[in-house]
């Protein structure tokens, strides 16, 4: 499939992210980026578009691929590349630093792989988090993150899966809440996005 970057080739990007990320967190990568096509197949423009819809599966595609670019970055490495590229975090994310990953990644994306569309960066700044009122392209991502089928199993995932292909705002409903649940169980606060998105998307229960 063809993936939307001005310097490499899908050959070439997956090559860079396999050196780039631990085995495990390559095939979640892999399985991101076709679950967010599928999912862009089930609620995109494909039957309307010029193009009959190839340009929002490689959006997906591509930004499903590079979602984690950031995720396995030593610790000094990660703060090194914050610093080089200026990237600002909340006191959120320095308290919590798995969070950085989705802010850098996009920085990364970019800087590392030759991706330069704006929705696709977008997509994969806030993959964790979610935000209200996403666009399809984010909302594909976001989902496809928690629902890829080399996810661990949980109890909602069976009816997420099922749900999302027909209702894709009430699927994210669904994860949101899950992650709150799964959040404050673990007594870990919530990123203000998060709770802005759950107030937003509460509208599709
Ligand atoms: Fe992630
Ligand atoms: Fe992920």
């Amino acid at each position: 499939m063809d993936v939307l970057s001005e310097k490499y080739t899908e050959e070439e990007i997956l090559k860079k992210l396999r050196k780039k990320l631990d085995e495990r967190r390559y095939i979640h990568s892999i399985g991101v980026a076709h679950t967010a096509v599928s999912l862009m197949m089930a609620h995109g423009h494909a039957q309307v578009a010029e193009d009959k819809g190839l340009n929002e599966i490689c959006l997906a595609y591509t930004a499903g691929l590079l979602h984690d670019c950031a995720k396995c970055l030593e610790d000094e490495e990660r703060d090194r590349l914050c610093e080089k590229y200026h990237v600002e975090l909340t006191q959120m994310e320095k308290d919590h630093s798995f969070l950085i990953h989705a802010k850098l990644g996009a920085v990364l994306a970019k800087e590392k792989y030759g991706v330069t569309d704006p929705q696709i960066l977008s997509a994969i700044r806030y993959h964790t988090t979610g935000y209200p009122n996403m666009t399809l392209l984010e909302a594909c991502v976001f989902a496809a993150d928690f629902i890829e089928p080399n996810r661990k199993m949980l109890d909602c995932l069976p009816e997420i899966r099922t749900v999302i292909y027909r209702d894709l705002p009430k699927a994210i409903y669904l994860i949101l809440k899950q992650t709150l649940v799964h959040l404050e169980h673990r007594n870990q606060p919530v990123d203000e996005n998060s709770l802005k998105a759950i107030e937003f998307y509460k509208q599709f229960a």
